[in-house]
């Protein structure tokens, strides 16, 4: 075994998986920027009282699952957790609001960090693509939102998720809501884990997504958040679910879903997927959140965002579709039988690359028969042999390896970018 092995929750991406990665995060940012989302980069780390004050006292992320430690002049810094908190510091900092037409529009992918119990699909770093929309307080930016991640969906042919919905309504429903299950939970509060007793002081919503507690709850006839919406917001949540369904996009309304994060605030909602063997995925979740950017000491600016898990969309893809159909093939094998055609080699390659192919050149002195092994293990499909007789008529010879056709051409048609496979 080597001597050094990665970190407990931690992965190695690699060939076709990487494959898979790079396919995830390149169709998330298209649609976002199709959408008019500007790309954002924040740090990897922040300050820990970021967190604990955006991402919530009571949350478990908080609680449980911070990387956190002292730099070496003392500062409390944590990995970053989740990219909302990130997101609207450097909004509230470089005052974006001020410079910017409202809603301002970002998207973000990278590495975030939390100290939980690895397993399918959770890891201790793992990955993220999410959007921010900030400063605005239309719902049809809550389904501008859920339409993106159904459109991300759509371009890497998952067809198969489910959406489930939530409202807590404004602030007022909310509290209120707050307080029936508060009343609610009272006399059974003793039959809860240790979690939910804390929990039941600082956020009793959260009882509700314990996974201890799942079972004793299941039997509970708990107060639903829809009961708790004044007529505005019952009307709101309707007409989104309304124009969802009139764009073909079906939603469940799940009305017992809430949120790990404690900035939610209005609609909320969770995307799952099954995989073949039955287990399913939670891919991504988010939802509107209307006071965090005045909590961290910015303007009073609703916003509505999503982080979806790439990990997590890997798996899904790897499922669906199979890690082979991830990779990927190159085209031209230049194969330069002697050291006088090596110029030629680089120049032929570098006019294929200018027309974007995926061009390999023989770099290691091989044997003709080794370099033909190696053009058929690899599946290329042209290979362009630069022997010193072809080169005396100006000439190289083309091999078609998927017809097995052979044929010339001459330097000056493949040196001016006519020949392209
Ligand atoms: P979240 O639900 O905590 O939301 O995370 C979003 C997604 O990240 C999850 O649905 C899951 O797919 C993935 N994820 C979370 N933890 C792990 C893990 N340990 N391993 C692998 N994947 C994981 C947020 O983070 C919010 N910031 C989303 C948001 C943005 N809400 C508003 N704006």
């Amino acid at each position: 075994m080597p001597k050094y092995l990665k970190q407990r929750g931690t992965i190695d991406i690699y060939n076709e998986e990487a494959n898979v990665y790079q396919k995830i995060i390149d169709t998330c940012c298209k649609c976002s920027r199709n959408f008019n989302f500007n790309q954002i980069v924040t740090p990897t780390f922040e300050s820990s009282s970021l967190y604990s004050r955006a991402t919530g006292e009571s949350s478990d992320i908080v609680r449980k699952e911070m990387y956190d430690f002292k730099d070496k002049k003392g500062r409390d810094i944590t990995l970053r957790p989740e990219g909302t908190a990130g997101v609207i510091r450097a909004i509230i900092e470089n005052k974006l609001y001020a410079t910017n037409d409202l809603p301002l529009k970002y998207y973000y992918h990278g590495s975030f960090f939390r100290y939980e119990r690895p397993q399918i699909g959770r890891f201790r770093e793992f990955m993220q693509f999410g959007v921010e929309i900030v400063g605005s307080n239309s719902y049809l930016d809550d389904i501008e939102s859920i339409l993106l991640i159904t459109n991300i969906l759509n371009d890497l042919n998952i067809k198969d998720y489910t959406i489930r919905i939530n409202s807590f309504g404004n602030e007022k429903c909310r509290n209120t809501h707050r307080d029936n299950i508060k009343n609610f939970f009272t006399p059974h509060i003793e039959n809860l884990c240790e979690d939910c007793k804390e929990r039941f002081e600082k956020n009793p919503l959260r009882i509700l997504d314990c996974k201890v507690d799942k079972e004793y709850i299941e039997k509970l006839n708990i107060p639903v958040s829809y009961d708790s919406l004044d007529e505005q917001s019952k009307n709101e949540f309707n007409e989104i679910l309304d124009i969802l369904k009139k764009n073909e996009i079906n939603v469940v309304v799940d009305k017992y879903l809430v949120r790990g994060l404690d900035y939610y605030t209005g609609l909320i909602y969770e995307v799952d997927i099954t995989l073949k063997d039955g287990k399913t995925l939670t891919i991504g979740g988010g939802g509107r959140y209307s006071s965090l950017v005045k909590e961290l000491d910015g303007p009073d600016l609703s916003c509505v965002g999503f982080g979806l898990g790439v990990n997590r969309l890997a798996l899904v893809l790897i499922d669906l579709f199979g890690l082979d159909s991830f990779a990927i093939n190159p085209k031209f094998y230049i194969m330069p039988f002697s050291k006088e055609t090596y110029s030629l080699a680089f120049k032929i390659a570098k006019t294929l690359r200018e027309n974007n192919n995926n061009v390999v050149l023989e770099t290691n002195n091989k044997s003709i028969s080794s370099m033909f092994k190696y053009a058929s293990k690899h599946n290329f499909e042209y290979a362009i042999m630069l022997g010193e007789d072809e080169l005396k008529n100006n000439q190289v010879k083309i091999k078609n390896l998927k017809t097995q056709e052979q044929y010339y051409i001459t330097l000056d048609d493949i040196l001016g970018g006519k020949f392209n496979g």
